[in-house]
């Protein structure tokens, strides 16, 4: 490969997270076996796999929830972590778009955007009126919300599925995520909303930050990376650059996983 498609692909730069030889056993159940894994800056990264094939566990790994078991190393633009944990991960700019579910229902838009992170003055008061006016402009800026009728005083109530994805992944971007963590972010949802979580995700890297994309879907997976990872049984039984493959012969190798529990 040319050191130009190298650069293209990502491959040339220090990946933002890296694992190496992760595995995570719990109890009698090994959920992950010797991963080696990766994500580039400004790459979306897509994770396929059956129920119960690790995916979950992988990305709580990333998350700093699961400690990997010994022999395992995680690497932060290609400085080794020993001491990884939630609020190590958290720290360097590692966050997760939980399913909606997460927002508080009751609340309006604004505050959900600020939760756990409000805006204070120099009185160390709460900035409403900032935060009201920062949340209109990402709302129009970063979620391409420009009917008047979506305010930032709407109650979350009131917002589709995608839209209140759209809330945790702006979220997400306005307080500078490195890489962001999706973990089946259209569970549950319509197409149109599932449409407009796909495209929120699209903004994630026209915004230059990294992603990892879980859903069981091949077809919301596969427009969106740029690289796909196939776990199968705790294993990475593959790995493509979303320019070797097409989605038919992805189709097909994950069939003959599912059949085989190998990609060869
Ligand atoms: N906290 C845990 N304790 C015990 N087993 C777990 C735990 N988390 C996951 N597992 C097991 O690990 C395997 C992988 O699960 P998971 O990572 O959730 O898969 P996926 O997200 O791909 O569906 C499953 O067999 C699951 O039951
Ligand atoms: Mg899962």
């Amino acid at each position: 490969m040319s050191q130009a498609m190298s650069q293209a692909n990502g491959t040339a730069s220090v990946p933002v997270i890296e694992l190496r030889n992760v595995s995570k056993t719990f109890g009698e159940v090994r959920s992950l076996s010797a991963i080696d894994f990766k994500v580039h800056p400004g790459e979306i990264v897509g994770l396929l796999g059956d129920n119960g094939a690790g995916k979950s566990t992988l990305v709580k790994t990333v998350m700093g929830f699961h400690r990997p078991d010994s022999g395992g190393e995680i690497f932060f633009k290609g400085q080794r972590i020993d001491d990884w944990s939630v609020a190590r991960a958290r720290g360097l700019g590692i966050e997760t778009v939980y399913q909606e579910r997460a927002l508080c229902e009751k609340q309006p838009i604004w505050r959900n955007m600020f939760m756990g992170r409000e805006l204070r003055n120099s009185w160390g008061l709460l900035d409403v009126q900032r935060m009201r006016s920062e949340c209109a402009r990402l709302m129009s800026e970063h979620m391409g919300f420009t009917s008047a009728a979506v305010h930032p005083d709407n109650i979350v109530t009131t917002m589709s599925g995608g839209e209140k994805q759209g809330v945790a992944i702006t979220r997400a971007l306005y307080f500078d995520a490195e890489l962001v963590i999706l973990d089946e972010p259209t569970m549950g949802l319509s197409l149109t909303e599932t449409k407009k979580t796909l495209d929120f995700v699209g903004n994630i890297k026209k915004a230059g930050k990294s992603a990892i994309f879980i859903d069981h879907n091949i077809f919301h997976v596969y427009p969106v990376v740029d690289r796909l990872y196939v776990l199968d049984r705790g294993k990475v039984a593959g790995v493509y650059d979303k320019s070797q493959i097409t989605m038919d012969q992805l189709i097909e190798r994950l069939y003959h996983v599912a059949r085989t529990g190998s990609m060869q």
